[in-house]
């Protein structure tokens, strides 16, 4: 309202007109909104005609008065006003757009991500990337603030096995020889710390050829970050002030204090490492209330040592047969390899179960009370395996979490994840893979059990969840060639392999390598994370669809035999 009666010239695109009678109205889009443009017929009628002949999309430059409107529009910042256009030049025509460039569009996913320019345009979509943009700005702010300085290191690396598939890219000048993509800049940080750049930090692309889903692209950005002469509190407590600094600064939200929580109490509570700590229905393991049971199927998981676990769902003790029926399936599915889902209902007529035969209606009311139900609520028991039932019911509480609407509850709710384990043992490999990376430092505590038990060993790793998402990882790290070439031992590599993968970094340490640790947060998470949704792909300008193609450009695609040959790859 301040300009009215300026004389004012904007630029850029048609996004509908309208014509009433005498009068035509457009809506103007630029990258800060839409203004209404007005043409009155009995002004200037040449100046009407032209603007009805603008098609959606045209890219027009319009100056005139700014009026108040007869009719405002609280819906729209500039709602209030309008220009009344005096002259008008067509800087471009269009075509008419594949979908509706508005808030709600006609277009389907394929369709907007082939023309990411145009989906690019609509509001919603460029809010997205200017939150990214904020979130980058304020993050630099904060870390320059804590003397961290910002190196880039190379995209053209070496390839090792550990960790995710790398992409390769086939070196010319080197026939038969390949670069890889980095997967984050793991070694080359702790390089920088070996040269005594202390606090290091870069928002870098890092690139890994993984299955895709919502969360996860094959490009996607790190806010990465390495410390020297720290330990693993001061890790922690810098980028928990980075994350309440954001949320203060975006959200105006003052976070408290981050609880932490072991590796293991989150698998015991949650069966995963990431709990969405929104909501309770916490895993309740029922061994002792059941233990001396002649019921065949638990008797032989409590001999075995396995889990008898369940969580309560609240308020769920009407669901059907047909319901419970469904969700037995879900956990008998092969992802998740549970032979079958025992019931428990609590009804204002008592108590009903899958298991009536061999269990009293005090038992099962027992059982119930210890998982936190009450009348009217449903508990939902797995047995087997200790590892796999965990993990069966940490998805089952998500499940249910999703069904009852208690995922989408407003809030954040951040927590560190603390102590993983260093390595796992993968069976059908035969051996060690690190939890975390090759590079993760053990629990000095844990180092003597390196020869006996290296399962056991905790690491010195950490991951901070939001929400259920995992945000960002890190640990502290190995500085001591000794204790790296014996993790490298643990993880099958002989001496001559790690020498050959990671000498540059082993023969670094024996240079005086500082104590050192860092951390990564997946950036593209975090924004996706403020956005309020699950997808990172719309915080991306240019994604990757979850076949991992740019269908916009039509990537990835063959390419020339001529740069094959060049490149000594023509197998044909
Ligand atoms: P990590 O592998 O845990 O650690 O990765 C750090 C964070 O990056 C994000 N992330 C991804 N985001 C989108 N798409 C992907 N494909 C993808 N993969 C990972 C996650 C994750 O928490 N170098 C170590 C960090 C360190 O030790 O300092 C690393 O890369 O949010």
């Amino acid at each position: 309202m301040d300009h009215v009666g300026q004389t004012v010239t904007l630029s850029g695109w048609v996004q509908r007109s309208r014509d009433m009678g005498g009068l035509t109205f457009l809506d103007l889009r630029d990258r800060y909104g839409l203004t209404q443009l007005s043409f009155n017929l009995s002004v200037n009628e040449a100046l009407c005609m032209d603007a009805r002949k603008l098609g959606r999309e045209f890219v027009i430059q319009a100056t005139g008065i700014v009026k108040e409107r007869e009719s405002k529009n609280a819906k729209m910042p500039t709602g209030d006003i309008e220009i009344e256009v005096t002259a008008l030049k067509v800087l471009n025509a269009a075509q008419t757009p594949p979908f509706t460039i508005e808030e709600n569009t006609d277009g389907g996913d394929e369709l907007r991500m082939k023309y990411r320019y145009l989906d690019l345009r609509r509001e919603t979509v460029r809010k997205k990337l200017e939150l990214r943009h904020t979130l980058s700005k304020l993050t630099r702010t904060y870390l320059d603030k804590q003397s961290f300085i910002e190196v880039e290191t190379p995209v053209l690396i070496k390839s090792t096995p550990e960790g995710a598939r790398d992409f390769i890219v086939p070196s010319r000048l080197n026939p038969g020889e390949f670069y890889a993509l980095p997967q984050s800049p793991q070694t080359f940080k702790q390089l920088l710390m070996v040269s005594g750049f202390d606090r290091y930090y870069q928002i870098v692309k890092c690139f890994r050829d993984e299955d895709l889903r919502a969360d996860r692209q094959p490009e996607f950005t790190q806010i990465d970050c390495e410390m020297s002469f720290v330990e693993r509190d001061d890790v922690l407590n810098t980028f928990e002030g980075l994350t309440k600094y954001l949320f203060k600064e975006i959200k105006g939200i003052d976070l408290p204090d981050f609880p932490r929580m072991s590796y293991d109490e989150a698998m015991s509570r949650y069966g995963i490492d990431k709990p969405d700590t929104r909501f309770g229905m916490e895993i309740k393991e029922l061994n002792e209330q059941i233990a001396g049971t002649e019921f065949v199927v638990f008797k032989s998981v409590i001999d075995e040592g396995g889990l008898i676990g369940g969580i309560c769902a609240e308020g769920c003790a009407d669901n059907s047969r047909k319901q419970i029926d469904e969700l037995t399936e879900w956990v008998k599915d092969p992802k998740r390899g549970m032979k079958g889902l025992v019931y428990v209902k609590w009804n204002s007529d008592g108590i009903k179960s899958s298991v009536d035969k061999f269990f009293t209606p005090d038992q099962l009311q027992a059982w119930m009370e210890a998982a936190g139900g009450k009348e009217g609520d449903m508990l939902l028991v797995l047995a087997g395996n200790k590892d796999k039932t965990q993990k069966a019911l940490g998805e089952l509480r998500l499940e249910m979490g999703k069904r009852l609407g208690l995922r989408d509850k407003p809030g954040f709710n951040p927590l560190w994840v603390v102590d993983f384990p260093l390595v796992e043992y993968v069976e059908e490999d035969g051996r060690y893979y690190a939890m975390h990376h090759p590079f993760t430092s053990p629990n000095p505590k844990d180092l003597h059990l390196m020869d006996t038990d290296p399962a056991a060993i905790r690491a010195n790793a950490y991951d901070l969840v939001i929400n259920g998402v995992e945000i960002g990882g890190g640990s502290i790290r190995i500085h001591d060639r000794g204790v790296q070439q014996k993790m490298f031992d643990l993880l099958g590599f002989t001496k001559a392999e790690a020498q050959e993968q990671f000498g540059f970094l082993m023969n670094a340490f024996e240079y005086g390598a500082p104590p050192h640790g860092g951390i990564a947060f997946g950036f593209d998470r975090l924004c996706a994370m403020f956005g309020g949704v699950e997808s990172i792909r719309d915080f991306i300008a240019f994604p990757k669809n979850n076949a991992g193609r740019d269908v916009m450009i039509d990537a990835p695609s063959n390419v020339n035999p001529a740069q094959l040959d060049e490149l000594g790859l023509n197998l044909a």
